[in-house]
């Protein structure tokens, strides 16, 4: 029987640079999709996989990322004073049990291996879920649940996989596919951001994985990998070797790469329209976008 995952790192440390200026006072994982902060978006995902604790791995400069989880009796008061009931539920959707949250700093940018590897005392020695907040996905199962009721069968490792254009694999880890049992793929090898020409399949790795606690022994002997950072998807492929017990599982879901423009401004447009209340305004502006040629 498989290890029930309760514990999840939240890997925040990040700089964000491609949303400067925004990102030199605001963090990245606390700009908005229509009214909710990407980091909301992630905890509620979490939430919903059945995860009970709450690990971010943060650095300097992320104080309103604490912030946001802590409890605004001020606020609340006010609401309720006006009778305002459905914004005092909505706030109430941000408020996590005492000792839920902790915070982890990674004194130095050094990767998101060296980031997740910040948390392994609190890790200890348990199955663990990994989510990286700008990677937005839009399911109606949400995404770590599929992947924890799958996990569930299999154990070991698995990370959320996504067919890519062959241009784009030099922007993800991409997996090396020995055996295909949809949604499964089991996995003998991983490469982090190669060149289309050295891409052992088109199936690339994005920000959800469930994990065994051997993955952060692997990490104490990784040395910085590609871009000099040290990789998570290196400490993973050393698994397979290991004990060859690596999945790739592929979700059910529309994922937003809210890590780039061209991705959150994409998320704000599906997640504006799928709200009822947003719905024909929004549309009826996008069309008359679209027929104007802007
Ligand atoms: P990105 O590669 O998107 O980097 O990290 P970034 O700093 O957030 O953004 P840009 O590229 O400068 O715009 C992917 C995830 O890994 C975390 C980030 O916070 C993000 O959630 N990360 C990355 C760390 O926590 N620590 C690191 O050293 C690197």
């Amino acid at each position: 029987m498989t290890k029930e995952v309760t514990k999840a790192i939240f890997p925040v440390a990040g700089m964000g640079t491609r949303f400067l200026p925004a990102t030199k006072s605001v963090p990245k994982e606390i700009m908005t999709l229509v009214d909710r902060p990407l980091i909301q978006y992630a905890i509620d995902e979490a939430r919903a996989a059945g995860i009970k604790e709450f690990i971010f791995v943060t650095s300097r400069g992320k104080g309103a990322l604490e912030d946001y989880f802590d409890h605004a009796p001020q606020l609340e008061q006010e609401l309720k004073k006006k009778n305002k009931n459905k914004l005092l539920e909505v706030l109430e959707t941000t408020n996590m049990e005492s000792g839920a949250i902790a915070y982890i700093r990674q004194h130095k940018a050094l990767g998101l291996g060296h980031a997740v590897w910040c948390a392994r005392r609190l890790i200890a020695d348990e199955p663990f879920a990994v989510i990286l907040p700008d990677d937005v996905i839009a399911a109606e199962k949400p995404c770590l649940q599929q992947m924890v009721e799958a996990y569930a069968e299999t154990g070991g490792n698995m990370v959320a996989a996504m067919e890519v254009a062959p241009e784009q694999t030099s922007s993800y880890g991409v997996l090396d596919i020995c055996e295909e049992t949809d949604p499964l793929v089991k996995v003998q090898g991983m490469i982090e951001k190669p060149d289309a020409e050295d891409a052992p399949s088109n199936l690339a790795v994005i920000g959800r994985y469930i994990l065994s606690p051997s993955v952060l022994e692997n990490l104490n002997h990784i040395q910085s990998g590609s871009g000099g950072e040290i990789q998570l998807t290196d400490a993973i492929a050393r698994d397979i070797e290991l004990a060859d017990n690596v999945y790739g599982y592929r979700f059910r879901g529309q994922r937003f790469d809210c890590g780039s423009k061209s991705g959150f401004l994409q998320a704000t447009v599906a997640f504006g329209l799928a709200r009822p209340e947003l719905r024909d305004d929004l549309m009826g502006y996008l069309q008359s976008v679209t027929q104007t040629d802007v």
